[in-house]
């Protein structure tokens, strides 16, 4: 079949790597791309944002699927353009993209599910919305409605926070029109995990657990950022929980989604709380998480494609998802002052080193080791035939091996061949999982 991908990132690099080893698929194309994806997929030569040009073209190619990778085009309907014009598209409607773009809409979504979640209270008035936190007095976390490029979210120690919260949002317009609505929650406390399922409106079929890492620098501390590193599997959450948020989330969430008319179809991403037995939704995403699925596309057994086509097609029943049981760890290599200002156009060296023709004596040992090494490209670009960097999140290191710690241990040993100006990446990816630390 041919495939269509869509978005410019690690993320999106890691899709076309893997739907590239379907045996199905005889034609790649990526919308956005970069000097990675480009290896690999031919360009189409829309942006991501452009959902007419997009459906044009997937239908002048004659697409087959169409695998969307950023919340922004899904959020803007490029599902409901797609099947207007008859295409197979694996991502939902603008409709049911709304568990993402709206973290109200979410709420009431959960709600209605009977999903556990954080108590919460929705403003459109800065004053309710102050009188509010005033009146909590203690730890609180302040939401914008709207996509925020994941900076719509302050975690609050008091009211204090909050009321600087609400006026960034609420007066100063930070977020413009994603934080009309602003969202005051019950601060949770325990360990963070992200959940990814295969919905395709009625059934879904889970893929696994994910580990984050947000915050810029090692230790969780620093601002936060798209995310610096993961790792999966989760290796103290087994298929035993998989089955309980199946049960107590992704089913619940679906039935209610089909029950207002707008059924579920993508990736369902849930970000998830849990401490002891309890689990807690803390938001939906309506995609693949990024560095998420850089491990998750490692770890995946099987045809991608198939797979992402039988659940776009509604036939989740039909697919069985085989994901490694080895370790996957990422390391995102960032420029530096991400999140901050950070420069571009920086030449990038040693890629070579893991990818390339050179036999450096890390390929070798990762030869023998049976390790998995990969390089995605995140942000790069190609100036006069040398690769440069092109924005924060440079590249997405990722390695998989027989365990977390050794995966950890090559994912590092790949990253230490990188160097850019500048860059700098987090070294405690996956150690919480290893030490048990929240
Ligand atoms: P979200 O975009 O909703 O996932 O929020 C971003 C981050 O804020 C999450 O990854 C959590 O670290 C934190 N967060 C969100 N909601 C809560 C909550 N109710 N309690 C504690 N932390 C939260
Ligand atoms: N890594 C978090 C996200 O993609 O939203």
């Amino acid at each position: 079949m041919k495939v269509l991908v869509v978005g410019n990132g690690g993320r999106e690099h890691a899709l076309c790597w893997r739907l590239n080893q379907s045996p199905t698929v005889w034609g790649l194309f990526c919308a956005g791309g970069n000097p990675g994806i480009n290896q690999i997929a031919r360009p189409a030569p829309y942006a991501p944002e452009d959902l007419t040009g997009l459906a044009r073209f997937a239908a002048a190619e004659k697409i087959d699927l169409t695998v969307v990778g950023p919340e922004g085009p899904l959020a803007l309907g490029i599902a409901d353009e797609f099947a207007r014009a008859g295409l197979t598209i694996f991502g939902p409607t603008r409709a049911a993209a709304r568990l993402e773009s709206s973290k109200a809409f979410a709420k009431s979504v959960m709600r209605e599910a009977g999903v556990p979640t954080a108590d919460c209270a929705i403003f459109t008035d800065a004053g309710a919305a102050r009188r509010h936190v005033r009146a909590l007095g203690g730890p609180c976390v302040v939401k914008a409605d709207g996509l925020a490029f994941g900076k719509g979210v302050t975690v609050c120690a008091g009211a204090g926070d909050a009321l600087a919260a609400i006026d960034e949002a609420m007066v100063k317009r930070r977020f413009g029109a994603a934080g009309e609505t602003v969202i005051v929650e019950e601060r949770l406390a325990g360990e963070e995990l992200s959940f990814f399922a295969l919905c395709d409106g009625n059934d879904a079929i889970a893929l696994g657990f994910a580990q984050d890492h947000k915050a810029a620098f090692d230790g969780d501390r620093g601002p936060n950022t798209g995310g610096m590193g993961a790792y999966s599997p989760a290796p103290r959450h087994g298929d035993a929980f998989a089955a309980r948020v199946m049960d107590e989330i992704v089913r619940p969430t679906l039935r209610t989604m089909a029950a207002r008319g707008t059924p579920f179809r993508g990736v369902m991403f849930a970000g998830l709380m849990v401490e002891g037995d309890r689990i807690n939704v803390l938001e939906y995403n309506v995609r693949f998480g990024d560095p998420e699925c850089e491990a998750l596309m490692m770890r995946f057994e099987g045809d991608l494609a198939e797979t992402l086509l039988a659940v776009a097609e509604g036939r989740a029943q039909d697919v069985a998802v085989r994901l490694s049981p080895r370790a996957a760890v990422t390391v995102v290599l960032a420029s530096g002052g991400y999140p901050g200002d950070y420069r571009k156009g920086l030449p990038i060296e040693g890629l070579d080193r893991l990818e390339g023709a050179e036999a450096s004596p890390a390929k070798v040992r990762w030869a023998m080791d049976k390790v998995r090494v990969k390089a995605f490209h995140a942000a790069t670009a190609l100036r006069d035939a040398t690769l440069v960097t092109d924005g924060g999140r440079v590249l997405a290191v990722t390695a998989m091996a027989d365990g977390l710690e050794r995966a950890i241990a090559a994912a590092y040993e790949a990253a230490d061949l990188i160097h850019f100006d500048g860059m700098h990446f987090r070294r405690d990816i996956g150690r919480r999982a290893l030490t048990g630390a929240q």
